[in-house]
């Protein structure tokens, strides 16, 4: 089989914390081109990854419009998803499109009518959700362990940890805050976790109250000057079914969640289970009855699995045998539409009903 052809749009944090570490691993596929407004920034991956052959370039549609590529993927700020995705499937190239994978819902529907008219793959990077202990999550819940689930608790409460860098802060380079960095992340997981990514109403609130706070930050300190979107998004999200999903996600409140990172705690008729502690990925708290008696039980879950590894080998599996990439194109697009509708929520300060 000959190798599939790579080409990166945007040499940044999450290429390099997940794409070319998972790419590069693979002997089936090659990097051609990388591409990034800042020059120095790709010749740097370049060099990194010991990409000897690969092209630079720092126009985008070089990429879209290279006959050396079979892939993109699309790793730039989200307001340049859209337009990014849809020259590349335009030009007939299978897309890998980070999340969020669009602004809007319509546009999210337009690259996928376009990824069907070409014949091409779409996918998009809510990953989290093939973590060990979600993963265990789901196959408990396809068993019918937990009975009816009615209510999930999605979490991703960061104390101090606001992407300082990139433009993260900017309504107008960035499209919103919070709710477009962890938000997708944390809407998608329950969803994914219950197979149900059918909305009945969106009700949200949001906080800018941080931006003038940047002591203490991980990632090192922001400009309030420069930071116009929100620090943290609330959500209660009612499914059709009648579930209803608690989502919250922040980056800098000072709060703590029973776990770092991304999330979700179920109730079920029979029982529950969530995600607590340092090994909250690998780990999972099972809440029910066990011989008649209240009974609380950690269970450890399958370590060999790493979520970004998941994600991008399914993803070139799914170009090579025709098969579906891990996470389909629709689910991006039903979060993209409960993002939009938090958005309007908070505006109108009403339920935003979905069809
Ligand atoms: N799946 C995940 O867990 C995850 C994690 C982090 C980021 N992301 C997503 O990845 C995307 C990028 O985030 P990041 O943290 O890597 O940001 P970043 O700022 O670190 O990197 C973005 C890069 O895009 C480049 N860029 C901007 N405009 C460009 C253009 N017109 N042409 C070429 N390059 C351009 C920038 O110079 C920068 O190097 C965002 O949409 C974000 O939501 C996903």
């Amino acid at each position: 089989m000959s190798k599939l052809r790579i080409g990166i749009i945007g040499t940044g944090t999450i290429a390099r914390d997940k794409h070319l570490p998972m790419l590069t691993k693979r002997d089936d596929v090659e990097i051609k081109i990388l591409c990034d407004l800042n020059r120095e920034k790709a010749e740097k991956v370049k060099e990194d990854y010991g990409l000897a052959d690969v092209k630079i370039t720092v126009d985008w549609h070089e990429v879209t419009a290279s006959a050396d590529v079979d892939v993109i993927h699309v790793l730039t700020p989200n307001p340049l998803h859209y337009e990014m995705t849809m020259e590349a499937l335009a030009a007939g190239k299978h897309v890998y499109c980070e999340k969020p994978m669009a602004l809007k819902y319509t546009e999210c529907l337009e690259m996928i009518e376009a990824a069907e008219k070409v014949g091409k793959k779409l996918t998009t990077g809510t990953q989290w959700r093939y973590n060990p202990a979600p993963m265990k999550m789901k196959e408990l819940i396809q068993k019918g362990y937990f009975g009816d689930i009615y209510y999930i608790n999605s979490q991703q409460l960061r104390p101090r940890r606001l992407p300082a860098y990139g433009v993260y802060t900017s309504k107008e380079l960035n499209g919103g805050g919070v709710l477009l960095d962890g938000g997708p992340h944390s809407i998608d997981l329950p969803m994914w976790l219950t197979d149900n990514y059918d909305v009945k109403c969106v009700y949200g609130v949001m906080f800018d109250k941080m931006k003038d706070y940047p002591e203490g930050n991980d990632l090192g300190p922001w400009d309030p000057d420069h930071f116009d979107v929100e620090d943290t998004a609330i959500a209660e999200i009612t499914m059709k079914n009648g579930m209803v999903i608690h989502m919250e996600t922040a980056w800098a409140i000072n709060m703590l969640q029973p776990a770092p990172g991304i999330t979700a705690s179920i109730a079920g008729t029979k029982a529950g289970a969530d995600m607590v502690g340092p090994g909250f990925e690998d780990h999972l708290r099972l809440i029910g009855v066990k011989n008649d008696k209240f009974n609380v039980e950690t269970i450890e879950c399958d370590k060999n699995i790493n979520m970004f590894e998941y994600d991008i080998n399914h993803w070139i599996e799914a170009i090579q045998n025709n098969t579906d990439p891990a996470v389909l194109p629709y689910q991006g697009a039903v979060v993209t539409r409960v993002i939009e509708a938090i958005y309007e929520s908070v505006e109108t300060g009403k339920v935003v009903y979905f069809d």
